[in-house]
């Protein structure tokens, strides 16, 4: 393992729903630190760079929409595994599915809006902190 950073978003409904401050907690305790972090928008242009591998498929016209909906948590996180360690603390995909113990297994509900976005590589963390913060 290695220090590493990640891109990590609190979406739409983790900001609604008063979430910002557990997530960022649960991220602390876990070793990680947090580098960069703003509160605003996703432009159009930010939704769709992001979310490129996803175009044309089924859920993707609805994911943008919604990932531009409102104030978003955007943040550059580090630290020694830090990409597989959001993951990990993320949960699984879908909310209805997530362990009990994870960010989505905790506070998600549905697979359309499931509070927080990670990274899935390396490679994806570079070109998304590109994205979101010059
Ligand atoms: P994210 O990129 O947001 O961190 O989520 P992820 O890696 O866990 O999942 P990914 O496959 O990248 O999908 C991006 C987001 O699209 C929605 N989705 N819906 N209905 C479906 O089959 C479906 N599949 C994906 C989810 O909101 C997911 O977070
Ligand atoms: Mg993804």
């Amino acid at each position: 393992m290695a220090i590493e950073k990640t891109y990590s978003m609190i979406k739409p409904d983790g900001v609604r729903n008063g979430h910002i401050g557990e997530i960022v907690n649960r991220f602390e305790r876990a070793g990680l630190k947090v580098e960069c972090m703003e509160l605003g928008m996703v432009s159009l242009e930010q939704a769709k760079a992001n979310y490129a591998e996803h175009e044309g498929k089924p859920f993707y016209e609805g994911l943008i929409k919604y990932i531009t909906s409102g104030p978003v948590v955007k943040m550059v996180i580090s630290g020694e595994g830090a990409v597989a360690k959001c993951r990990s603390l993320m949960g699984a995909t879908n909310p209805a599915v997530a362990a009990p113990g994870t960010i989505r297994g905790d506070f998600g509900l549905v697979m359309d809006e499931n509070v927080i976005h990670g990274s899935d590589s390396p490679e994806s963390a570079a070109r998304e902190i590109a994205i979101f913060f010059n």
